[in-house]
């Protein structure tokens, strides 16, 4: 457990913005560092040793313009002993050097070979590569519309550790259109990254070695199917407090948690406006009271502190009628309005964002069924499953390059999982509810209710969905702009690591890696 730590003690933090090191034909070029160094993360806790690129936790923020490629040479320069518990049994890394990275731009439309492949790792100064290294130097095109994005480590077997360790920061791409409709910007528009985790007393960060009360042979390291910490942090501090003008400001929020899932709301009762989801702008804004967020989600907020002057709010965590009362994870962190306002908000909320063509008119292609299971191995440990495939099965979703497809995700594990797949945004079409213990016993899918359309806030592009237990979840999907190998897997990231993740391929009947 960790210290107990006083809440709203510091400021929150901003983020840097990158800047590239130099152009060149191809556009801007950055270099970014991943290594070891300390930060202080509460103002009564020793720095915390992290992994971080750019020496930042979370990274620094990188902002593009749509249609702006730019290059990124991901560099490791960090220990080769990972100071996490590296548990080797699982993901078949046994042979794999301890330490190895690789970086994911998660959410963006992007050529396979730069897009974080989990076996495109390497190590320190490049000594070691993984089997799918292709380059040191990733680029990323930026044609998708306007979007919060972030980069994370993406590791075979070892990401919730690099993750978890500060591997983390946003990229965002902005857009004409987004920049003509006054939205809150500049000072008034920022990201906020929510990770909860747990500290020993000397300000280290604490990962569980093994569950609680290990079997005798369970290996050592073990990996847990969860984790949460107990301590939640925004931007990298524990608790913060912003201190804002009585006003508007725009929120990116993103949760970058390993396991957790947040249900957020304002304990002033006031909305939230969500105008934007993991794609880019909604068709309208949304006024939402309490806002779930899935590890990897992200949602554009804007809150309106106009008639809250002298307040303070709290973000809070609705952690349900059954929660621990010591659970402090209820608290995010806090709003002090006393700034005063320093010129007129002309920003608003427009009633109308922008256009999102349904993908519903496309011609589908294919439906896919695809089973979230949990099952055992040898140790008795469980272990979460795509269609009962392990990562190293062969290839079985392989779209066609252009092509639509339906996957249908029915879940038979006793909880939610959120699924992401690499390349794309997609649209969510609705879940239905079917009653598990029936399908546990003979098979039989049987309905307890209608389709459900998604939430008012879930209507746009969508690179994560919340895929709750005994209900099937469908997604509808457009399969560009390119062909190549990537991943689809759950976000909790002990999941992903053990061994909820597929390679997936989009194929192109002509040619590998052409562009639509
Ligand atoms: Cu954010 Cu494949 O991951
Ligand atoms: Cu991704
Ligand atoms: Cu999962």
């Amino acid at each position: 457990m960790s210290p107990k730590l006083k809440k709203f003690a510091d400021p929150l933090p901003i983020m840097e913005t990158l800047k590239p090191k130099g152009k060149n034909k191809k556009g801007p070029y950055y270099e970014v560092t991943m290594e070891a160094f300390k930060q202080k993360l509460h103002r009564d806790l020793k720095p915390t040793r992290l992994w971080g690129f750019e020496r930042s936790y979370p990274g620094p923020t990188i902002e593009v313009m749509q249609g702006e490629p730019i290059q990124v040479k991901w560099m490791n320069n960090l220990p080769d002993k990972h100071f996490l518990p590296v548990d080797r049994s699982i993901h078949g890394v046994a042979g794999a050097p301890e330490v190895r990275t690789v970086t994911h731009l998660h959410g963006s439309e992007t050529q396979s070979e730069s897009d974080g492949y989990p076996e495109a790792w390497f190590t320190k100064g490049y000594e070691q590569t993984g089997p799918f290294f292709k380059r040191k130097v990733y680029e990323y095109p930026n044609r998708q519309r306007g979007a919060t994005l972030w980069y994370h480590d993406h590791a075979m077997g070892i990401t919730r550790l690099n993750n978890y360790a500060g591997l983390a920061g946003m990229y965002i791409i902005r857009d004409r259109h987004e920049k003509s409709l006054n939205l809150p910007k500049a000072e008034y528009e920022m990201p906020l990254v929510i990770q909860d985790r747990t500290f020993n007393e000397d300000g280290s960060l604490f990962y569980p070695r093994q569950p609680d009360d290990p079997s005798a042979n369970l290996p050592d390291p073990s990996i847990q199917p969860f984790f949460n910490g107990d301590t939640l942090l925004v931007n990298g501090k524990v608790w913060p407090y912003l201190e804002v003008e009585p006003r508007k400001y725009r929120f990116r929020l993103l949760n970058a948690s390993n396991t957790r899932s947040y249900e957020l709301y304002l304990d002033s009762g006031q909305p939230f406006y969500q105008i934007g989801t993991d794609g880019g702008l909604l068709r309208k804004p949304v006024k939402v009271e309490k806002l779930a967020l899935e590890p990897a989600e992200r949602a554009d907020l804007i809150i309106d502190f106009s008639k809250y002057d002298g307040d303070t709010i709290l973000l809070k965590n609705d952690l349900g009628p059954d929660a621990d009362p010591n659970d402090e994870t209820d608290d995010v962190m806090q709003f002090k309005v006393r700034l005063p306002l320093s010129k007129k908000d002309t920003s608003h909320i427009p009633s109308e964002l922008s256009e999102i063509r349904s993908l519903k008119g496309n011609e589908v292609k294919a439906i896919r069924n695809l089973k979230l299971v949990g099952s055992t191995d040898e140790f008795g440990r469980p272990v979460l499953l795509l269609n009962n495939k392990r990562w190293d099965a062969p290839v079985t979703e392989k779209p066609y390059l252009g092509s639509t497809e339906i996957w249908s995700l029915m879940n038979i594990t006793g909880f939610a999982h959120p699924i992401h797949i690499h390349l794309i945004q997609f649209q969510i079409l609705d879940r239905r509810p079917f009653d598990l213990d029936t399908y546990n016993t003979n098979g039989k899918i049987e309905f307890t209710g209608p389709a459900v359309p998604p939430k008012a806030n879930e209507k746009g592009w969508k690179d994560t969905v919340a895929a709750p237990s005994g209900q099937i979840t469908r997604l509808i999907v457009r399969f560009a702009p390119f062909a190549g190998y990537y991943v689809w897997h759950c976000h909790i990231l002990e999941h992903e690591d053990y061994d909820m993740m597929r390679p997936y391929t989009v194929e192109d009947p002509k040619r590998n890696d052409k562009q639509e």
